[in-house]
C-alpha cells in the first residue's frame, strides 16, 4: 500500500544544472533525499497518472539501489507503467530512443555522465521529457523550487525487491514494470539511419578499428553495433564491461582521460579509427591514425559530409553550435545555405530547434554530437556516421580532415579548464571580466582588434525564452574568438572554462601545434581576466 512519509529533511540544496542533479553518491545516500528529489519531479511533470516512465542509468554506483526507490514511489504515485533497462542500465541515448519510440510520458536517467563513479564519487538525475530531451528550465525550476520546500513523499511499505536481471515483467502494487533489453531499440535505429553493409564491407576488407568505452554503458552497446553486427574483431572494444567504479578512472573521452586509446592511434600499431564514449554514452572522441579531430571539426566535418549518408541525405536543414563551439560548422553552414544557430551551453537548447525543424545536426565542443534523430547527444551515432562516411568515401580520417581544412579554414581550437577554484573567486572572475567587455569593443590587443565583447545572452527562436549571462565573448576582427565561463556541472568549488579558436585560411600554416597557434591568446586571455592573480593558477588542470 502507498504510504506517506512526512520526515523529508534534508532538503535539496542545489539547483539542478543543464544535465539534472548531481552530487556525491553519499549525499544521495543521506535518509529521504532521493526519495525528496524524486517526489520533486513528479510533483513537477503535469498529469502523469495512468503513463508511462523509462528508468535506467550508466550502472554506475547507487544506480541499483535508486532504481529500486525510484520504482516503489513510481508504483505509489500512480504510474501505470515503467520500462526498466536490464540490470538497471540505460545509456542516456537509448534511453531517449526508448521514450520516443514507445511514446511514454517521460524518462527518469540515472548518471552523473563523464564524473568518477563508486562510493566516494558521483551520481545524478535527471528527468527527460516526452520529447526524449532533457527537461525545459521551466520544469527543472519547478522541481528546484518544489525540493526546496516539499513536506512529504510518497512510497510503498514494502520491501520486495524487483529482479533487474531478467528480461521479464513484474507487478508492483499494480503497476507494470518490463524488463527490456538494453541495446536492441538504439540498436535497431543505428541501422535505419546509416548504411550498414557498407561499413560491414569496409571491415570486411581489412579496415580496423578501437573503441575504448572506458569501463562505462557504452560497453554492450559497442559490441553489439561494431562487433556482433559489423564484424569488427573481437577485441576492438576495450574496456567493454561497465563498472560500478568506471574501473578507477574518469569516463571522459579526451585524449587526457582515454589517454591508452590516444596512444594506441599515435602509434606505429595504429588501427585506422579510433572512438571512445563516456559514463552515460552521450559523448564521442573520434581520432584518426595520428590524428585527433576536435569535437568542433567532428561537427563540421559531419555536416559537410551528410550527403554520404543515407537517412541525412538532402534531409540537413541546419546546424547548431553550443557558444564556444569553434565556428568551424559555421563555414560549412555558409557554403551549404542551410540554418545555423549560436545557442548557450547544454543540450537543452538544441531540443527546440530540433522539434521545429530548424537544425537537423548539433554539437558541443565538449565532445557531443547529434542530430534529430532524438533529443540527447550521442556518443555511438557519431561513431557511426563517421564510420558511415569512411566506408562511403575510402579515405582516411586524416585525409577527409585535411580536405575540410582545405575548403573551409581551419579553427584552431582549445579549452583550458582550471578546476576546484573557490567559488567566490571563480565568481570575482566573471564579474571582473562582465565590467571589462563593456569597454574591450575596438579596443588594440597585442596584434588583434577586438570586433565585439559581451555576455552572451540567447533567446529561443522558438519560444523567445531569453538566457542571460552565458559566458563571456571576445571576438577579434581576424576570427579569432576567446571565451570564459563557468561550468554548471561540477561537484566541487568551480571550474572556469576558457576557450580559444583562431581561424587559419593559409593552407602552409594549418599544420601547427594547436597551443602555439593559440598562443597568444592563451597569454591575452590571462591578462584580461587578471586570473593568475585572482586564483593563484597559473596553469590550467585539464586542456582540451
Ligand atoms: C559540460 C559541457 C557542456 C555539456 C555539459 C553536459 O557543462 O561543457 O557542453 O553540455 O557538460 O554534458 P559545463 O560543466 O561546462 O557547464
Ligand atoms: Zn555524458
Amino acid at each position: 500500500m502507498p504510504t506517506i512519509i512526512t520526515n523529508t529533511t534534508p532538503f535539496n540544496d542545489q539547483k539542478p544544472g543543464t544535465s539534472g542533479l548531481r552530487k556525491k553518491v553519499v549525499h544521495f545516500q543521506q535518509a529521504h533525499y532521493l526519495e525528496n528529489f524524486v517526489q520533486s519531479i513528479f510533483d513537477s511533470i503535469g498529469d502523469y497518472k495512468g503513463k508511462t516512465l523509462v528508468l535506467g542509468g550508466d550502472g554506475r554506483y547507487y544506480n541499483q539501489e535508486a532504481i529500486q526507490v525510484i520504482l516503489k514511489m513510481a508504483a505509489a504515485n500512480g504510474f501505470a507503467k515503467v520500462f526498466v533497462g536490464h540490470n538497471g542500465i540505460l545509456s542516456t541515448p537509448a534511453a531517449s530512443v526508448i521514450i520516443r519510440k514507445k511514446q511514454t510520458y517521460g524518462g527518469i536517467i540515472l548518471s552523473a555522465s563523464h564524473n568518477p563513479g563508486g562510493p566516494d564519487e558521483d551520481f545524478g538525475i535527471k528527468y527527460n521529457t516526452q520529447n526524449g530531451g532533457p527537461a525545459p528550465e521551466k520544469i527543472t525550476d519547478a522541481i528546484y523550487a518544489r525540493s526546496k520546500t516539499i513536506t512529504h513523499y510518497t512510497t510503498l511499505d514494502t520491501e520486495t525487491t524487483i529482479d533487474l536481471s531478467h528480461l521479464a515483467t513484474h507487478n508492483l502494487n499494480g503497476m507494470r514494470i518490463e524488463i527490456i533489453d538494453s541495446v536492441s531499440d538504439y540498436a535497431l535505429l543505428m541501422n535505419e539511419l546509416f548504411d550498414f553493409s557498407a561499413i560491414k564491407d569496409m571491415i570486411a576488407n581489412g579496415f580496423t578499428l578501437c573503441f575504448d568505452a572506458m569501463h562505462a554503458v557504452t560497453g554492450p552497446y559497442a559490441t553489439e553495433i561494431l562487433e556482433n553486427q559489423l564484424g569488427a574483431a573481437e577485441g576492438s572494444v576495450i574496456n567493454g564491461i561497465p563498472l560500478e567504479d568506471f574501473g578507477g578512472g574518469h569516463p571522459d573521452p579526451n585524449l587526457v582521460h582515454a589517454h591508452l586509446l590516444a596512444e594506441l592511434m599515435f602509434s606505429e600499431q595504429s588501427p585506422d579509427f579510433g572512438a571512445a564514449s563516456d559514463g552515460d554514452g552521450d559523448r564521442n572522441m573520434i581520432v584518426g591514425n595520428n590524428i585527433f579531430v576536435t569535437p568542433s571539426d567532428s561537427l563540421a566535418i559531419l555536416t559537410a559530409n551528410a550527403e554520404q549518408v543515407p537517412a541525412y541525405r538532402g534531409k540537413i536543414t541546419g546546424v547548431a553550435r553550443s557558444m564556444p563551439t569553434s565556428q568551424a560548422s559555421d563555414q560549412v553552414a555558409k557554403k551549404l545555405g542551410i540554418n545555423s544557430y549560436e545557442t548557450p551551453t547544454g543540450w537543452k537548447f538544441f531540443g527546440n530547434l530540433m522539434d521545429a525543424h530548424k537544425v537537423t545536426l548539433c554539437g558541443e565542443e565538449s565532445f557531443g554530437t547529434g542530430s534529430s534523430h532524438i533529443r540527447e547527444k550521442d556518443g555511438l551515432w557519431a561513431v557511426l556516421f563517421w564510420l558511415n562516411i569512411l566506408a562511403s568515401r575510402k579515405e582516411s580520417v586524416a585525409d577527409i580532415v585535411h580536405q575540410h581544412w582545405q575548403e573551409f579554414g581551419r579553427n584552431y581550437y582549445s579549452r583550458h579548464d582550471f578546476e576546484a577554484i573557490e567559488s567566490d573567486k571563480a565568481n570575482r572572475l566573471m564579474s571582473g571580466l562582465r565590467d571589462k567587455v563593456k569597454t574591450l569593443t575596438g579596443k588594440q590587443l597585442g596584434t588583434l582588434t577586438v570586433s565585439y565583447s559581451d555576455d552572451f545572452s540567447y533567446t529561443d527562436p522558438i519560444d523567445n525564452s531569453i538566457s542571460e549571462q552565458q559566458g563571456i565573448r571576445i571576438g577579434f576582427s581576424n576570427g579569432s574568438r576567446i571565451v570564459f565561463r563557468l561550468s554548471g556541472t561540477g561537484t566541487s568549488g568551480a571550474t572556469v572554462r576558457i576557450y580559444y579558436e583562431s581561424y587559419e585560411t593559409d593552407t602552409d600554416k594549418m599544420n601547427q601545434d594547436t597551443q602555439h597557434a593559440l598562443n597568444e591568446l592563451i597569454n591575452l586571455s590571462l591578462i584580461i581576466s587578471d586570473l593568475p592573480s585572482l586564483t593563484g593558477r597559473t596553469e590550467p588542470t585539464v586542456i582540451t
